[in-house]
């Protein structure tokens, strides 16, 4: 394995071969090796120097050599679904597929807002994956995609290299950069957000300071890696809700050297430098954004991805877990390790909930009497890594999420029973 690169959204530059890289100009009328060169553009060729994201790749054969694309049956990636209700939704974790399923053919779809055609929105997805995939690779044109693995670690190849990842890290693949999954291990389950909106980025860190959350040394982009393989691949991509498929004459894995500032990374959601009270209260759960895709609206997210990782707890005389709220965000969340605070068993590791726009939620029955009597000396709150998907844009379920025999019939049941409060 070659090393990585770190930073965050840097300008990286690297070669598999030396002297592949052509020095001084991106497009050279002669090209080292006879390579081609081919811009990837993930922003509008005038977007703002900030905000302008492209790299420039070189490879032993253009990617615009292949024949027409078909469609091709991915009923698990299907978004339609009923009027939204407001109901409060839970899942237990995915089933496992019979037999062999890989990173494509095992995908759920749960819930959609927006749509790739107005670049608003996401759409969420839980997969569980039995194989690798094998002789083909994926693109989605759709959007980002962060990966977040919560069981069985993945080994990405993508155009710009290889990354490797265990449950506790994420990968965040560019809208259109092809890639395949294989797995390290028997099987591998996670979510996907499939991100139509604006790329993410790091969030503001205001009265924080420099320093702090993630950190842009701990992203890792792979150096460049490539197959010499001519034996014919499929190419599958997601184009407009769509899945489409074509045949190509050889690996598309074929970039020897490239440069630019749009690439996949991988990060370690335990690096993360966790900020909370040391004083009391609750803190909005916006302190643990890693990641962010603003929409045009100042604070107010397409999406964003949030952690809840150990941590100390430390407040006085504070109820710790979160309180009881009302959100006019819409909130998808998973569990990767442990349990989270606020939940007790049926909020499983490989699960998930649904509580949309303004719908009441917060600490089950239970939760709320053990944390209003508990020992309020500090304690560190170990062995969890809950994440949220968060979202300005209604979530809608889908179909297929509302038809999982793991979506739970008595969600609402944890917070019946509270007394009333006496005067
Ligand atoms: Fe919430």
């Amino acid at each position: 394995m070659r090393p990585y690169l770190t930073g965050f959204g840097n300008h990286f530059a690297t070669e598999a071969v030396p002297g592949a890289l052509p020095l001084g100009q991106n497009s050279p009328q002669a090209v080292p090796f006879g390579l081609y060169a081919e811009q990837f553009s993930g922003t509008a060729f005038t977007a703002p120097r900030g905000e302008n994201r492209r790299t420039w790749f070189y490879r032993l054969r253009p990617s615009a050599g292949h024949g027409a694309f078909q469609p091709y049956e991915a009923p698990g990636w299907r978004t339609d679904g009923p009027p939204p209700s407001p109901n409060r939704l839970r899942w237990s974790p995915l089933n496992w597929p019979e037999g062999a399923v890989d990173f494509v053919d095992g995908m759920t779809a749960y819930a959609v807002s927006g749509d790739p055609a107005t670049q608003t929105g996401v759409a969420l997805y839980l997969y569980a994956a039995t194989a690798s995939m094998s002789g083909r690779a994926f693109f989605n044109a759709d959007g980002e995609m962060l990966i977040v693995p919560q069981d069985g670690a993945l080994r990405i190849v993508t155009e710009c290299g290889v990354i490797e990842a265990a449950p506790l890290s994420v990968v965040l693949i560019p809208r259109g950069l092809k890639f395949r999954i294989e797995l390290l291990n028997q099987r591998a389950r996670g979510y996907v957000c499939e991100n139509h909106g604006t790329a993410f980025r790091l969030p503001e860190l205001g009265p924080i300071g420099a320093n702090g959350l993630a950190n842009p040394r701990d992203f890792e982009t792979p150096a460049a890696a490539f197959e010499d393989d001519d034996t014919p691949h499929q190419l599958l991509q997601k184009f407009q809700g769509g899945l489409w498929t074509t045949t190509l004459a050889h690996s598309p894995f074929d970039v020897v050297a490239w440069h630019g500032n749009l690439a996949p990374f991988r990060y370690d959601l335990r690096r993360f430098n966790t900020i909370n009270t040391v004083s009391f209260d609750h803190p909005d759960p916006s302190i643990f954004t890693v990641l962010t895709s603003p929409s045009e609206t100042p604070g107010t997210a397409n999406v964003d991805f949030v952690i809840f990782p150990p941590r100390w707890m430390v407040a006085e005389h504070t109820f710790r877990p979160p309180w009881f709220h009302r959100n006019i965000m819409s909130e998808f969340m998973g569990l990767l390790e442990g349990s989270y605070d606020a939940k007790g068993d049926g909020f499983a590791p490989g699960g998930a909930s649904l509580h949309n726009s303004l719908n009441a939620h917060g600490p089950d029955r239970a939760s709320h009497a053990t944390a209003v009597q508990a020992d309020l000396t500090p304690n560190k709150y170990e062995g969890t890594m809950a994440f949220m998907f968060e979202s300005r844009f209604v979530l809608k379920p889908t179909q297929q999420a509302l038809s999982l025999p793991g979506l739970q019939p008595d969600y609402d049941a944890g917070w019946s029973g509270f007394e009333k409060a006496k005067l």
